[in-house]
């Protein structure tokens, strides 16, 4: 079988697909609070979606992650959740959502095959939530985390984006309250993509290390070396099952380890996070709509364009134009 490896000897075995770029939250790190979609029409369809996830299966990719935007606004992500679960292949199935749409969705992503769940939570004031996601209800979302935690999923893990002088007092809170939600949490440094509005970078960026040094204060934190095959490093406390994880795109490079590629909603494969090399993969599938042979000789050629590494910096400057919402993280 012809696998994807890149011009530096990475294997890609992560799929992140991004099923829209709308989003029912306006997240102050991710989006500007005006913000002009994708129409439609340059949106992929499902069947295209499911066409592409197949041929990344088929070229040895073990982790399929749906992402948005919000991907529970996209009508029909059930159908597409039931299509891809059923790929011979894959062993991982994952989705990073807001939450909001769980109390409906749940049940039925886990009947689709989804194995793992990702769920943002920055905060637990519902003051703070709204300011940080501009629209979203903090009791709507325990909701909808507590509802998935009943729903049997193999895997819940937290994100929380830290940010000094907005949620960086809650760090503990935030641990206590996975610890008693039995589920895990990652602690992610913000990363500057798109011109966001209303809010200086510079000024919250917070490390990981000193997120780690704040928990550290009530918790022994035991390095492991789990993976989930994403960017994560974590660290287990003596007395819970819960697992830290710290996403330190600045302070701790992940990129030598790099195992994954995005597809962004138009189609878009896009090779690096922080790089803009991409392949238009939904001219192709449209130009010849049933010639998966092609699709994935070109996606297997794309690969040795995957750039080394990202270039972030924490002084402000937006170093990627795209938002967030275009990859979904
Ligand atoms: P797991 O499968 O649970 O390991 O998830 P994940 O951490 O791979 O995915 P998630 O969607 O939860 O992303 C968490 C954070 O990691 C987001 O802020 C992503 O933008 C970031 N992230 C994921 N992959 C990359 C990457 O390749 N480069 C960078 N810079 N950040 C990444
Ligand atoms: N930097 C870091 N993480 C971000 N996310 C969204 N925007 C950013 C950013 N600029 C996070 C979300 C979500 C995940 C997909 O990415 O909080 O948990
Ligand atoms: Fe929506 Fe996620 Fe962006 Fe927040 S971070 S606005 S929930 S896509």
């Amino acid at each position: 079988m012809t696998s994807l490896v890149d011009g530096f000897g990475r294997a890609i075995r992560y799929l992140r697909l991004s099923v829209t770029d709308r989003c029912d939250f306006r997240c102050v790190y991710c989006m500007a609070e005006q913000m002009t979609f994708l129409p439609r029409a340059r949106v992929l369809t499902l069947e295209e979606m499911a066409t592409l996830c197949r041929a990344f299966v088929e070229l040895g990719v073990e982790k399929i992650r749906l992402t948005g935007g919000e991907p529970l606004v996209r009508r029909g992500i059930g159908g597409l959740v039931h299509e891809i679960g059923a790929l011979p292949g894959l062993r991982d199935f994952a989705m990073t959502t807001n939450g909001a749409g769980l109390v409906k969705h749940a049940r039925a992503l886990r009947a689709g095959g989804l194995t793992r769940l990702n769920i943002s939570l920055d905060t637990l004031d519902p003051g703070r939530f709204r300011a940080l996601t501009r629209t979203g209800e903090l009791a709507r979302v325990l909701d909808g985390i507590r509802t998935a935690r009943d729903a049997g999923f193999e895997g819940i893990k937290l994100n929380a984006v830290i940010l000094k002088g907005r949620n960086d007092d809650e760090v503990l809170d935030l641990v206590a309250f996975a610890r008693a939600e039995k589920v895990d949490i990652s602690f992610i440094e913000e990363m500057p993509l798109g011109q966001v509005t209303g809010h200086d970078r510079a000024e919250t960026f917070c490390s990981s290390d000193a997120v780690r040094a704040t928990i550290e204060t009530r918790h022994a934190l035991v390095p492991t070396t789990e993976s989930t095959l994403g960017p994560s490093r974590y660290f287990r406390m003596l007395d819970s099952a819960s697992r830290i994880g710290f996403i330190s795109p600045h302070s701790h490079n992940f990129c030598d380890a790099c195992n994954r590629v995005r597809v962004t909603a138009e189609g878009r494969l896009l090779l690096c996070l922080g790089n803009e090399h991409s392949l238009d993969l939904r001219g192709l599938m449209r130009h010849h709509p049933s010639d998966r042979e092609r699709l994935k000789a070109a996606i297997v050629a794309a690969m040795t364009r995957k750039p080394e590494r990202h270039h972030f910096t924490t002084d402000g400057e937006v170093q990627v134009v795209r938002f967030m919402n275009m990859t979904g993280g």
